[in-house]
This record gives structure tokens, sequence and C-alpha cells, in this order.
């Protein structure tokens, strides 16, 4: 389309001085909204970090904070719950090649998902806590491992039921011991999860039917206090 003749007009002489104080206006408010909205989300960071310090102080009044004297009994609670970790992920992982039952496969996909959890949570509480965790299992535990490792079908399924319901119903124990007398909040917290991720696995091990008797009277045996 031709432009008109006054828009020619406007463009040779130039806006008159009242458009080009409405247009400098509109700049100026233009500049303005990036630093407003700057602004206003630095004001929203600063109460979020308050919100947060907020929730940590109430965390550390509530059972959630560090707070409280750590025990060797809670020391050696986060090497168990790290050990624990080091040989039931292979075990889990095992399960997904060598087993021939479905429910034992179930049972290794909820050691690896359980305990990958669990893993990152007692790195981190270890830290906070400055107790110094193992990065390799156990001897006993890694020699679990090689006997899975050498089993195939109904031995394999055999073999990691009960060796894993075994270990489960001694750390179930444990867990009660340590929630029930240690001061310190961080590790009352981390004994919930244990506690949860614990009974997820005594269920599902449970639930392959391949647990033997002389597994639980072998538990009952380790876990009862001699006299
Ligand atoms: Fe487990």
């Amino acid at each position: 389309m031709r432009p008109n003749r006054s828009s020619r007009r406007v463009s040779r002489r130039g806006l008159p001085p009242r458009a080009v104080a409405t247009a400098v206006a509109a700049l100026l408010v233009l500049a303005a909204i990036p630093v407003l909205i700057s602004l206003q989300s630095g004001s929203s960071q600063a109460e979020e970090g308050h919100n947060s310090a907020a929730v940590n102080s109430q965390d550390s009044g509530s059972g959630t904070g560090n707070v409280g004297p750590v025990t060797d009994v809670d020391e050696d609670f986060l090497v168990k719950v790290r050990q624990a970790g080091l040989w039931e992920i292979p075990a889990g992982r095992l399960a997904q090649t060598n087993a021939s039952s479905e429910a034992v496969k179930r049972a290794g996909l909820h050691l690896i998902d359980g305990h990958s959890k669990l893993d990152q949570l007692v790195r981190e509480d270890a830290k906070i806590l400055g107790v110094k965790i193992p990065n390799e299992a156990t001897e006993e535990q890694q020699g679990w491992v090689k006997q899975l490792e050498q089993a195939h079908g109904e031995e394999f399924d055999r073999l990691f039921a009960n060796l894993l319901r075994s270990s489960h119903g001694k750390i179930f124990a444990t867990i009660g011991e340590v929630r029930a007398a240690t001061q310190n909040d961080l590790i009352r917290r981390h004994s919930r999860q244990a506690n949860q991720t614990v009974l997820d696995h005594l269920e599902v091990l449970e639930d392959t039917g391949l647990v033997e008797p002389e597994t639980f009277e072998e538990v009952e045996e380790a876990v009862t206090p001699s006299e």
C-alpha cells in the first residue's frame, strides 16, 4: 500500500514534541520492566530462602534436624545401611538375569529401587554427621553375591529368597533398637526411612513363597537377646 501524504510529512518534519515525550515515557516504562521483574524475583527468592530457613529451624525441633549426640550404635547403623545397599543392589540385578520366578525378579526390582534411594540418603546423612561409611560390602555379603552369581533358575530363586530374608530380618531388629534409643534427630529420620524400605523388602521376599522355616528360626535365634 502506498503511504499517504500526511505520514510522509510527519517523517520529514519529525514528531511533534508531545509525541516525542509520550514515546520517551513509553521507552522508560519498557526499560524499567526488567528491573522491576528482577527486584520482584529477588524478593521472592529472599522470601523463599527465609521460608526454607524457617522450615529447617522447625525441622530441628520436630525430629528431622541434626540435633542430639550420635552414639557408636548410631554410626554402626549408618555403616550397616550403606553395606546393605552395596550387596543388595547387585543381588537385585542378578535376580533379573538368573531368576526363574517372576516374584523373585519383582523382589529384585524392589531391592534395586529401595536401596538406590536409601543409599543416597545414607551418604548425605553420613556426611552431615561426619560418619565414615565404607565403599565395600562385608566379606560375608560379597560371598553371598558370589553364590548368587553362580546359581540359576530355581536354585537361584531359593537362595535369593532365603539369604535376603535372613539378612533383612536381622537388620529389621537393629533398626528397632536404633530408633528406640537414638537421641539424634537425623538418625531418627534415617531409621524411619530404612524401616519402610526394609519392611517392603521383607514383604516382597515373603511373597515369593520360597522362604523356608529354617530361615525364620535362624533369624529368631540371631535377634533374641541371650540371657
Ligand atoms: Fe533391603
